[in-house]
This record gives C-alpha cells, structure tokens and sequence, in this order.
C-alpha cells in the first residue's frame, strides 16, 4: 500500500515536470515566431503554431536568430552534401516540439529523397498533429497519404514527415517504435537535438547519445544546449529554469564545451566538434549580413548579448565514414574561451547593513556615482524601481556612506523630471567639488549632450529645522532651485542646473567616459568615445573648459586607439589620461590600454605583459602606479574578475571574484559602478542587466569589498611578483 502511495507521488512530479519542460516549447515557439516577425530569418510557417504572437525585446530575438540561423545552416548542409549520393536520408529531430524546419525546407524543395522524423512526448505530438491537420498550407506539404493507424505512437505517419510521441527517457521504446517506423540504420542520418537533452537526467539524455551511435552508420549528432553553469550570468540561468519547473540536468555534469566533447568521445563517437555562439555569430554570419541583422532594431544590450553567446553551444559528433555529410561551423577560438583563471577568494564580500526600504534605490544598473563631500555617495539615472515601477531611474539618490542614510531627491524644477532618468552617462567631479554629469540616453534613439552641474552646500543650523533623512519644500530663485534634506547631523542644499556651453561641442552619446583634470589651474573635463543613435562607436575627443564653458575638439597623435564604446577613463598623476578596454564597432572587447597625454594629446599604447583579458562595461580605478580593473565582460567563458595593471611596467594580473556575495546573492559585475573609498575599500554599487529571456538581474544593494589593494598593500604589487589570490589574502589580515 505505502510503497503504491509513493509510486502515484512520484508519477505526478514526473508529469508535473514533464508538463513544464514541454512549456519550454510553447515559449521558444512564441520567441522564435516574433523574431522571424521582425524580419531577422524567413519561415512562413511557424506563425501556424503559435495561437497569439506577442513582441520580444531585441535581445531575445538576436539570441533565436543566431540559434535557428545555425541549426538552419547545419540542416541545408546535411541535405546539400547528402544529395548527390541519390539515397535515401533521414533527419531525426529529438523533442522538436513545434519546429516547422520540414515545412521550410520542403518548400524550398530541399526535401527530396529525405525522411524527416519528429519526436517528442505524446501530448506536444498530438497539439502538433492537429494544427498541421487544421492548416491547409502545412497539410498540403505533408500529403494525404496517410499510415498513422498502423505505426505504435505514430500521431502521422506521412512518404517523408511522421510525428512521433516517446518520451526520449525510454531509449529501448524509442528504438522499438523508430524499427516499426521503417528507420534505415545504413542511411546517412542527422540526428538533432536543439535545446532538448539538457532537460533529461545525465544518465537519460547519455543513453540516448549511445543509442545514436549504436544504431546508425553513418550518423551525425548536432547538440545545441546551455553550458558554463558557474558564472553569475550561469548561475542565473539555471535559477530561471529551474523556477519554470523545468531545470537544466545536465549543465552540471557537462559544463563546459570540453566536457561535452569528451562526453560525446566516451559514449562511442569518434569525432566531436564544438563551438560556443560567440564564434558562430562572428565566424558563420559574414560582416554584411551582421550590419544588416543590427540595424533591424535599436539595441544596446550587448553585455547580456555576449554573456548569452557564450552560454550557448553547438556541438557535432560524427562517424568518419560521415565527415563529408557536414561541414560544421568550428572554430578554434571557442577552445580557448575557457582559459585557467586564478584561485578565488571568497571571504571578501560584505553586504552593506542598507536599511530594507532603502536596498531598491541602490538596485539599478547603468547608472553612475560619485563619492563627494567627504563621506556622500551620489546616485543618477540607470535603471532600476521607481514609484514601484521598473524604469529608468529620474530621482537623485544620496547615502552617508558613514551612517548608510539615504534620501531619494526628486528633480528640482528647473529642469525637466526626466532630465536625471539616463542610462550610461558619465559623471566626474571637478576640482571644487561639484559634479559634472555628460550626456547619457533615454532611448537608443534619443541620446543626450548635456551637461549637467551638480552642486551641493552645507546649510546653516539654525536656518535648517530638519530631522534626519528629511527632504524640504523646494526653494527657487530666478537664479537656481535648491532642495534642501538632512542626512544625519548635517543639513545641505543642492542645486543642480544645466550648463550653457560655446564651441564645438560633442555629439549626442552614451557609453562614453569623461575625467576631469586641472590645465593652468583651470578645470577641463575630457570626454572620449561613446555610442550615437546611428549604432556606431565613436573615436573623437573633447575637451571642456569648466571656467570658458568653451568646447574644443582634441586632434589626437600617436598610437590612437579604434573607435570605442562601454571603456573607462581614468587620471593618472594629473598627466595621462588612462583609456582601458571597451568594445570595438565590431563588437569585440578590447584589452588595450592606452595612455593619452593631456599636454600634446600624445596616444601610448601600453605594452603589456602577464596576463590580461579583454573586457568592457568595467569600473577603473587608479592607486599610485596602478590600474585596477573590476568586472566586465567579454568573450571568455567564465566572469570577469580584477585586473591589477603597473602602468610603470605594462605588468597585469588577473584576480577572480566570487560570484555570489555571503547572503548567496548573484553579484555580476558588469553595468556596476565602483566606488574607491579611503580606508582603502572599495565599493560596487548596483549591476546587472536583462538576462536574455531569464528575467532581469540586480544586484543587491551595496557590496563592500575589502580588496587587496588597502594602501598598505600597494607596493606589493610594485615587485610584480605575481601573488595568488590567498598570499594576498593573508599579507591583508596581517594589515587589518
Ligand atoms: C525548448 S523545447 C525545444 C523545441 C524545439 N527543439 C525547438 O528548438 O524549437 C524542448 C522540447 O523538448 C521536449 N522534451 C523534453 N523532454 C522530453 C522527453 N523526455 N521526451 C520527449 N520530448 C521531450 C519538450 O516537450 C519540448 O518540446
């Protein structure tokens, strides 16, 4: 009796789950059906299966795109190698759910000679059937002769189209149903499998691997599924899937690109290629079609663009005697995407005790910060909750990094409410203390050049009869409008106004960077690269006088860097301005580092040695003689820590972070803002981004981390003596 009880649990959590990975279906169905809408790739049949289209985010329709353009191409080269021989082929697609790739490939007449096989579990075969059934134009392509009443699970059974309903866990049913189905184990055959085995057990979706081996001559196996598991952007994904109820089972067990070919090696195959979708969308997709996919839609996701591709591969195992049936898109610099990375410290992260009701205000990514005004840390723009609501954030937040007070300031009236609600402006504080806040985008079609002046004074005692955290009635004047609040024991006033500028001022951009340094006592604001609404990097620089208000355009010498986007700018003993990575127009980030002379406008590049990755939308920071580098992203397979680089010497050190901070709360590094605080910590405010179709990431609150680099710890670096993480980690404790 007790152990029937146990047997009915079990059967339902398995149809539970068996009814949420076949969800996974209608949602790919919907997502791939609004990107073909867009006009990214031609089908003119998926619409049939999706019974009310809606619109995705342009990142989700770049990462189907890439993902049907790939499965597309490897299925035409199939059939294109495979025509010749005049044979008989089959193409077996392993939980296909409501692909319509026959119907494609039929009406182009690609089909010819082929038998397409469709698997997936009864249910999802059964609503497929139907709909073909129903839809003249898919029922045309797959003929009236029909022989589904005699074949075991057939759902039909047409020359060259059957629809089979087998739970792929049953590998001795899948092979009795494909002998009464009338599969040829001699014809050459392609057998796929996209973004399907993941969700079976190690031991379930390896089983059918060994079967495809077993029982085909001349097979290929193409496997496109979710890898690198352990990064913040990994570990999120998993987090999604898992709350759909349909978890990835086996990421874990293959997690990498190399494990899926050993994988596949140890189960019987005797050639595995691999290639993660960086390489794809680089190498496959020629530069032209590129453009002419980036310019279907505005786009500015491309941190959670990269960190897609790269937890995404295409995998092809083949016989020998079947190499000339595919010519697999390889590329060998996927191999090298998984370079070794330092030991990891995961001890240095502290979460800031942020009042509960306050943490949300520090949540948003793309914004910007500054610490000014002793211990005051200044918050605009990015993107984050406001009034409740996710959206570009227009209220100026500014916390006692001391006492961790917050007030959440509205825009003054002499500005428009949404003059602060902008993503990737850059901000730097001029020598009097004020803030310089630049450009910045509302929209990827409406970028902003303003300059905005931020300034902020102490109010008298007596005048101010605030209680702490509270902010006053507005004050105006025909000159200004002030917002008086009191943080703690001190009462202040900010003014915020915009700046009226002469010259030959920059364009409208974002993702650009700017520093401000002194030239002959007067303060200049340097601004450099960015992005403009026509998509396009930007390679110029300006210079702001902040007494003349007078713009001038700089004509750079020397090694002058490419045009750049999402790079950072930092002053370097009031001589060089420190230009560090970015990312290329072609979308490549970069590892560069440039010095630029502030005198001549002289571009060094520096020469590097050690170890230093390539990165972009990280935070730069500058200690004595040394560049530090946090976060970022890149290609590589794993997320960006800290890069420490001599800029005496050119010699860098890669340093990984921990992903997760001690309350086990993803932290990804990227859309961050860093903030170097004189006890020599360092804090990262906000980060994240839209995760591709997994929901949008924030990171929580404030970390604090104490970092290798107090001031005490500098000169250890000063040796280039390369440091493992927990040498480092002990010379600290010692210090503190
Ligand atoms: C993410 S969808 C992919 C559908 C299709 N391959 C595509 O890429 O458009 C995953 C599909 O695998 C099917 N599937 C998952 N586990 C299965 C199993 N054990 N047996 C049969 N089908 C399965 C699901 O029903 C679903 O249709």
């Amino acid at each position: 009796m007790k152990s029937e009880k146990s047997k009915s649990t079990v059967k339902s959590s398995k149809s539970r789950s068996d009814t949420a990975v076949q969800g996974t279906n209608d949602l790919s169905t919907l997502s791939k059906c609004s990107m073909v809408k867009l006009g990214y790739f031609p089908d003119n049949f998926l619409h049939h299966f999706v019974a009310k289209q809606c619109r995705r985010s342009p990142l989700i329709h770049r990462g189907y795109h890439i993902r049907t353009y790939v499965i597309d191409y490897v299925l035409k080269e199939f059939l294109k190698r495979t025509s010749p021989e005049r044979k008989m082929r089959q193409i077996i697609s392993l939980g296909a759910g409501f692909d319509s790739a026959f119907f494609r490939l039929k009406s182009l007449g690609l089909t010819e000679n082929c038998i397409f096989y469709e698997v997936d579990f009864p249910q999802v075969v059964k609503r497929k059937a139907k709909i073909i059934q129903q839809v003249p134009e898919l029922k045309a392509l797959i003929g009236d002769k029909s022989y589904a009443n005699s074949v075991h699970c057939a759902e039909l059974f047409q020359d060259d189209y059957r629809l089979l309903g087998v739970d792929l866990t049953q590998v001795k049913v899948l092979n009795d149903v494909f002998c009464q189905a009338g599969i040829d184990s001699s014809s050459p055959t392609l057998i796929l499998s996209e973004c399907v085995l993941t969700y079976l057990m190690p031991q379930h979706s390896d089983a059918v691997i060994h079967w495809a081996v077993k029982t085909f001559t001349k097979a290929v196996f193409i496997d496109y599924e979710q890898i690198n598991p352990n990064t913040a952007f990994g570990i999120f994904m998993q987090k999604h899937f898992a709350k759909t109820g349909s978890p990835l089972k086996c990421i874990n067990t293959y997690p990498s690109i190399q494990s899926h070919k050993e994988r596949f090696l140890k189960l019987g195959w005797s050639f595995c290629e691999c290639s993660d979708m960086t390489d794809v969308y680089i190498n496959l997709i020629s530069k032209e079609k590129r453009k002419e996919l980036e310019q279907i839609e505005l786009f500015d996701e491309f941190e959670e663009w990269h960190l897609k591709c790269c937890h995404y591969m295409i995998l092809c195992a083949h016989e020998e005697s079947t190499t000339p049936y595919l010519k697999f898109p390889i590329y060998s610099s996927s191999q090298n995407r998984t370079v070794s990375f330092p030991e990891e410290i995961s001890s240095i992260i502290h979460n800031l005790q942020i009042p509960e009701n306050q943490k949300s205000l520090l949540k948003r990514f793309g914004h910007s910060c500054i610490l000014s005004f002793e211990k005051l840390l200044f918050i605009f723009g990015g993107f984050g909750k406001e009034n409740g609501k996710y959206q570009r954030v227009s209220n100026i937040v500014i916390s006692n990094l001391e006492t961790l007070e917050t007030v959440s300031l509205p825009v003054p009236t002499n500005l428009p409410k949404s003059h602060f609600a902008q993503m990737y402006q850059s901000i730097s504080l001029s020598t009097d203390g004020s803030i310089i806040l630049y450009a910045g985008r509302k929209s990827p079609q409406k970028a902003s050049s303003a300059v905005t002046i931020v300034e902020l004074n102490n109010l008298d005692e007596d005048s101010s009869k605030l209680v702490s955290g509270e902010i006053a009635k507005e004050k105006s004047d025909d000159m200004s409008c002030g917002i008086d609040f009191r943080l703690g024991c001190k009462s202040y006033r900010i003014n915020c106004q915009q700046l009226e500028t002469k010259g030959e001022a920059p364009s409208s951009r974002w993702r650009h960077s700017s520093a401000i340094y002194k030239k002959n006592d007067v303060p200049v604001m340097f601004i450099y690269g960015g992005r403009d609404q026509h998509n396009t990097a930007l390679d110029d620089g300006f210079v702001l006088d902040l007494q003349t208000k007078q713009w001038t355009k700089v004509t750079f010498q020397g090694e002058i860097p490419n045009a750049l986007h999402s790079h950072t700018c930092s002053i370097w003993k009031e001589q060089y301005l420190v230009l560090a990575g970015g990312l290329l127009q072609e979308s490549v980030p970069s590892q560069h580092i440039y010095l630029l002379d502030v005198d001549s406008f002289f571009f060094k590049r520096l020469k590097i040695s050690g170890t230093l990755y390539p990165r972009y939308s990280h935070t730069a920071h500058i200690i004595e003689n040394h560049l530090f580098l946090i976060g970022g992203v890149n290609h590589l397979h794993f997320s960006a820590g800290v890069a420490v680089i001599n800029l005496l010497t050119g010699f860098s050190q890669e340093f990984n972070l921990p992903v997760k901070d001690k309350t086990d709360e993803i932290q990804m590094l990227h859309g961050h803002q860093s903030i170097l605080l004189n006890n020599g910590q360092l804090a990262i405010i906000g980060g994240g981004g839209n995760c591709f179709s997994f929901g949008t990431h924030l990171n929580n609150a404030t970390l604090d981390q104490e970092y290798f680099f107090t001031e005490s710890n500098v000169p250890l670096y000063t040796e280039d003596v390369l440091l493992t993480w927990s040498l480092v980690w002990q010379l600290l404790y010692l210090h503190v």
